[in-house]
């Protein structure tokens, strides 16, 4: 069905880019992919890894035999409500900030006795393997629904981490030159046909923000914050980091204070 309405869709774009100003094609883009998006968000397939990862949190696994229903994710244990919207936070039992899927692997290491190896080598999802975490991360953030992100960075450290977030974001480097800001540091950027965003906004980051976790239509997978900023990364011609690295979260905490007070509306769906 996806893939009959993107033949569809794309169809009608590429015909009427051969036509009228330059001007003219780009709202048609626009009005075209708004039309796209609102078709898919009938029926996103990330519903269902939201139902397997609620599942998830209640079982008890691991040597010890335990759920994550005690995990503290920020809010106190078990306090699932809004929790997302308030990541990355800094945490006193383990001295840092860390955001939702840190906090999540440190739950499975602490409280289930997972080994931090064995948890995280399926941190994302490949054809016919399944990803527990993708699935736990959508069921977190869907809790968040209809709330605002609130990321004021107050504490010290979520300040500090903030601040080298934004130092990441626009600091040139790598064998092109590139930063962050480049491709998501103005208003109305495309490529090809996929709208940038604008993330040094508040209504820019939030239009991103709030939709993460999100089911990606050209993966066929839900993808997370890191699975994206890693990607990102990828994209800028930057090394890669590792899976939960400290310039991923610095990252996240400059775009979540940037996009504090927009409202969270997740799993979302993605080109
Ligand atoms: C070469 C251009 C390029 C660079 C450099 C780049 N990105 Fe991206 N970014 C993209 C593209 C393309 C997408 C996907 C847009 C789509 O699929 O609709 C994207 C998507 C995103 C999104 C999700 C936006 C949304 O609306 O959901 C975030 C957040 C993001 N990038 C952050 C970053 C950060 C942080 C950096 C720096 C580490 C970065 N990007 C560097 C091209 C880039």
């Amino acid at each position: 069905m996806i893939q009959a309405l993107m033949r569809m869709l794309f169809g009608s774009i590429v015909a009427g880019a051969c036509i009228g100003s330059v001007a003219a094609q780009d709202s048609k883009v626009a009005d075209e992919l708004a039309k796209y998006r609102e078709a898919l968000a009938d029926g996103n397939p990330a519903d269902l890894l939201e139902v397997k990862g609620e599942a998830l949190w209640a079982e008890k696994r691991g040597p010890r035999n335990a759920s994550l229903e005690q995990c503290d994710l920020g809010l106190g244990p078990g306090k699932l409500e809004g929790a997302y919207a308030q990541l990355p936070r800094y945490f006193a039992d383990t001295r840092k900030v860390m955001d939702v899927e840190s906090r999540l692997v440190y739950c499975m290491v602490t409280l289930q006795g997972f080994k931090q190896d064995e948890v995280t080598r399926q941190w994302f999802s490949k054809p016919g393997k399944e990803s527990d975490i993708e699935a736990l991360v959508t069921f977190i953030g869907a809790k968040s629904n209809g709330k605002p992100i609130n990321v004021p960075a107050a504490h010290p450290e979520e300040q500090r981490m903030a601040k080298i977030g934004e130092y990441i974001f626009y600091r040139r480097s790598g064998p092109q030159d590139f930063s962050c800001a480049i491709c998501h540091g103005q208003d109305g950027k495309r490529i090809r046909l996929q709208e940038l965003g604008n993330l040094t906004t508040r209504e820019g980051a939030g239009t991103a923000m709030k939709t993460w976790p999100s089911y990606r239509v050209s993966q066929g997978a839900v993808w997370t914050m890191q699975r994206r900023l890693i990607d990102c990364m990828r994209q800028a011609r930057w090394p890669e980091p590792d899976y939960l690295a400290d310039s991923i979260i610095a990252l996240e905490t400059f775009l979540q204070k940037t996009a504090t007070g927009t409202v969270m509306e997740t799993p979302g769906i993605k080109r």
